[in-house]
């Protein structure tokens, strides 16, 4: 936030339900503070009873823009006036932009994720084999980017069915070079499918707070040294699914990365600047 806020600030601002542990208002706070912005960014955290309502008021009080999280990604398009080509595709969103009164949803999770395993881990995703655990809003970005970087095999296993059944319905016909295949998540094909895969995603809210001892893998016994782990989230930040990671040997990221290059994609739209990526990072760190 500006030190020196006054009555021309534009407000920006994060909708979730749980978002008392969201880093988000740190991050676009600490960029708004460092370019002497005069923007504010708050958290809003939203009943799904009141998402509408919520999204209405966006336009009511004039906000610039904000970002969508856990579980709205979704469920948040039906209320926009428009949704930008990708995030179309994708499903999901997790940016609005107010554009005079016209609310625009994009999906910035996707270039978000690329960098993140691209840029941080060196990961080449072209021709490789990914478990996913999940298949909300939140993996839709994921498989996209996925998919996007010719990944030869995703399996994603999912606690409903149908939902991984419908990703791959969606998404199959735009990448036919890509192989995708759907389990219900205690399926016994798990310890196989790990056993040849290279990275592992954790999409799903299993080991987010209050629930911390929650993981979706029930056997850590099916991780090996030559994955690279990957939970989104970030708090905490070693989920007990890659603490087990970690002593099998694998190697780990949380979701704090993504955050950051998601965010600073959004911030763009909302304000035009982009700040770096890598340096918002450090400076999280560092403060966290
Ligand atoms: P987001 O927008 O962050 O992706 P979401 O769309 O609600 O949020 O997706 C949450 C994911 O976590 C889903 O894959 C969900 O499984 P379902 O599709 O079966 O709902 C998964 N998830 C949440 N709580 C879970 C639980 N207790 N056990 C297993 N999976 C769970």
């Amino acid at each position: 936030m500006n030190k020196e806020i006054n009555g021309k600030a534009k407000i920006i601002g994060i909708i979730g339900k749980d978002i008392e542990n969201s880093l988000s208002p740190l991050i676009h706070n600490q960029i708004i503070l460092k370019h002497s912005l005069n923007f504010c960014y708050l958290p809003f955290q939203v009943a799904e009873t009141n998402l509408g309502k919520a999204i209405q008021g966006i336009k009511a009080l004039n906000i610039k823009g904000v970002n969508i999280t856990f579980p709205y990604k979704e469920k948040v398009i039906k209320f926009l006036d428009k949704v930008e080509e990708s995030a179309h595709k994708i499903g999901a969103v997790n940016t609005i932009v107010n554009n005079k009164g016209i609310l625009i949803g994009y999906n910035t999770d996707v270039i978000g994720f690329k960098r993140s395993l691209q840029e941080d881990e060196e990961f080449v995703i072209k021709k490789k084999k990914v478990v996913i655990f999940g298949a909300g809003g939140a993996a839709r970005g994921v498989i996209y980017a996925l998919l996007e970087e010719g990944i030869e095999e995703i399996c994603i296993f999912n606690r409903t069915l149908e939902k991984a059944k419908k990703i791959k319905q969606d998404f199959s016909s735009f990448f036919p070079e890509s192989s995708i295949y759907v389990f219900l998540l205690e399926e016994e094909n798990l310890k196989n499918k790990i056993e040849r895969a290279h990275l592992i995603v954790n999409t799903t809210s299993l080991g987010m707070p209050p629930k911390i001892d929650n993981t979706p893998l029930s056997d850590e016994k099916f991780f090996h040294p030559d994955l690279l782990v990957y939970d989104l989230i970030y708090h905490p930040a070693k989920t007990l699914f890659l603490r087990q990671a970690e002593k099998a040997g694998a190697k780990i990221i949380n979701g704090l990365p993504m955050l950051v290059y998601q965010g600073i994609e959004s911030f763009y739209l909302w304000t035009g600047l982009k700040p770096e990526g890598k340096e918002v990072l450090k400076m999280i760190k560092r403060i966290t």
